[in-house]
């Protein structure tokens, strides 16, 4: 998307599309991902990103990927998986990306939001977040939505604290 185009969507903007992602929306993710990966926010994953792991976090072991749209433009995402094998399946795990340009107009309130609908809907009864680190403004968010901090991992990246979040969504 061209800068004047982007400007265009900001000055007037429509209310996000959600839906389900499509195959031809998975390499604006990929660029989405690689740039927070990138920027160190949010996620463990280590730059340079490969497609590799960008497959390992949003392909393969991915119940669902929802995507929010502004004007067609893939704006944010977030992926549904089960956080454990078997017996303990039904606790999902999340992850929420939103492209920096888009940020502070409440699309990742939305992907949350989605979040709480769909995962019943898809099998699951809660949804667990392993790694928030400690210093993530997206806790607020969390916690705002009903979600509760269920334990602390020390020094979990380069040696910032992170958060366990678990959440009941039936
Ligand atoms: C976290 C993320 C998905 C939030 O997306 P977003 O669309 O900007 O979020 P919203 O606009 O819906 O913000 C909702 C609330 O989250 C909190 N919040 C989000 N970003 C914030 C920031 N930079 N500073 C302070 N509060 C913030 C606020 O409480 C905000 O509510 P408010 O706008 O009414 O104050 C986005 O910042 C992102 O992609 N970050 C990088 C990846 C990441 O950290 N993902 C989460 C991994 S655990």
């Amino acid at each position: 998307m061209s800068d004047a185009a982007h400007e265009a969507i900001l000055r007037d903007p429509s209310e996000p599309e959600i839906g389900p992602i499509r195959s031809d929306e998975l390499e604006d993710l990929f660029v989405l991902f690689t740039g927070v990966v990138a920027r160190r926010e949010g996620y463990p994953q280590a730059p340079p990103l490969t497609r590799e792991v960008f497959d390992a976090t949003w392909v393969r072991p991915v119940t669902v990927v929802i995507v929010a749209r502004v004007e067609g433009t893939l704006a944010g995402a977030y992926y549904l998986k089960p956080n454990f094998p078997g017996r303990a399946a039904h606790i999902a795990n999340a992850g929420y990306i939103v492209d920096p340009r888009f940020r502070r107009r409440g699309i990742g309130r939305l992907l949350l939001q989605d979040t709480i609908a769909r995962a019943p809907e898809v099998g699951f009864d809660a949804v667990q977040f392993n790694l928030v680190f400690a210093s993530n403004p997206a806790r607020q968010l969390y916690e705002e939505l009903g979600w509760r901090e269920i334990g602390r991992v020390p020094c979990a990246v380069e040696g910032e604290d992170a958060i366990v979040y678990w959440r009941a969504v039936e």
